[in-house]
């Protein structure tokens, strides 16, 4: 990365790679995570968003004032928004109502227009419902462009291109496992891509939460409480044909051991993530503790940084409206 960024979009990428020595006391290979929160929008989705808009200014010749939508659980809206900042676009997102309220927040303060549904689909998510209105929003606009990041090689290829190798050259290529969790697919397919390529031998773990459709031989649909992580359709990103070419095992989790394993690694490592954060460390643990040895180096990609969770995931109230159980939130006394 240059010394002084043109743009805050020179500034996406290059993000560090942390030892988890306290984390991962108790097993034998050496545990690291790479921290997409210290993107300048706050997540991984910077990335693919500044790829997607600059495909669309290729294949569309976008020009200043021109107007994108994006179908979004939050992180994609910010970075995007933050692009079209930057080059003067306008963006519509649309988001449900599982969206903090902090990332909505952010939305508007970049700019965009947040258009939000709040009646859940047949699958128990939101992504269908944002779907029909899509379809009413670019009837009313018509000049305006989908953006749809289930179905972007140019966000696939955004993690292909940056993330991949970035993961690859912090360890010369020895990387003998990388957990990630599943979305739409454009960061663990983009970055598996990267691995099957050039270090075969590196083992593709993909992390799930249960009762999301976005893997193949998933297990049905259920209600989800994580942002981000999860769907409630089948993402094209996954391209369900090769998907066994890419993705070596697949894990799924609930959100109460994800979010207890984000307050575990915030409270020993002071690495505050999100919950998808806390399910891709939970399970480089475990996996490391059954599949992995002492010469081994695993690595976990945290997608967000905690903060934007604070009224969520990290929540008392939030937590026992769900019904998920997580007795470490309660630990700090209020004497106010
Ligand atoms: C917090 C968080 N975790 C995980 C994901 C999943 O990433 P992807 O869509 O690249 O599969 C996202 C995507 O929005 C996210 O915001």
């Amino acid at each position: 990365m240059n010394a002084i960024c043109s743009t805050v979009l020179d500034a996406i990428g290059d993000t560090p790679m942390v030892s988890l020595a306290a984390f991962g006391k108790d097993t034998l290979p050496h545990l690291y995570a790479k921290l997409e929160c210290t993107n300048p929008g706050g997540s991984m989705k910077d990335r693919a968003a500044k790829g997607m808009i600059e495909w669309a200014e290729r294949e569309h010749n976008l020009t200043s004032g021109a107007r994108i939508v994006v179908c979004t659980s939050g992180n994609m809206g910010v970075g995007m928004a933050m692009v079209c900042a930057v080059k003067g676009y306008q963006l519509m997102c649309l988001v449900d109502a599982k969206i903090n309220p902090a990332t909505e927040n952010c939305l508007r303060v970049l700019g965009a227009e947040v258009i939000k549904v709040y009646q859940r689909d047949e699958t128990g998510g939101y992504h269908l419902t944002r779907l029909s209105k899509l379809d009413s929003v670019l009837a009313e606009y018509p000049d305006a462009i989908y953006l749809d990041q289930y179905d972007s090689p140019a966000a696939v290829m955004s993690h292909s291109t940056s993330t991949g190798p970035e993961i690859y050259n912090a360890f010369q290529g020895q990387v003998r496992a990388i957990v990630m969790v599943a979305g739409t697919g454009g960061s663990s397919m983009g970055i598996a891509r990267f691995f099957k390529e050039h270090s075969p031998q590196t083992d593709i773990w993909l992390v799930d939460e249960a009762g999301s459709l976005a893997l193949p031989g998933n297990g049905g649909a259920s209600p989800r409480h994580l942002n981000g992580m999860g769907t409630s359709i089948a993402p094209a990103n996954y391209g369900p044909a090769d998907f066994h070419t890419f993705i070596d095992h697949v894990v799924y989790v609930n959100a109460e051991d994800s979010i207890r394993a984000a307050i575990e690694l915030a409270r020993c490592e002071g690495i505050l993530v999100g919950g998808s954060g806390g399910a891709a460390v939970q399970v480089m643990r475990d996996v490391a503790a059954a599949h992995y040895g002492a010469d081994d180096n695993l690595v976990a990609l945290l997608p967000d940084h905690g903060s934007r969770y604070t009224e969520t995931q990290f929540d008392p109230d939030w937590l026992a409206a769900r019904g998920i159980n997580v007795p470490e939130i309660f630990n700090v006394e209020d004497e106010s």
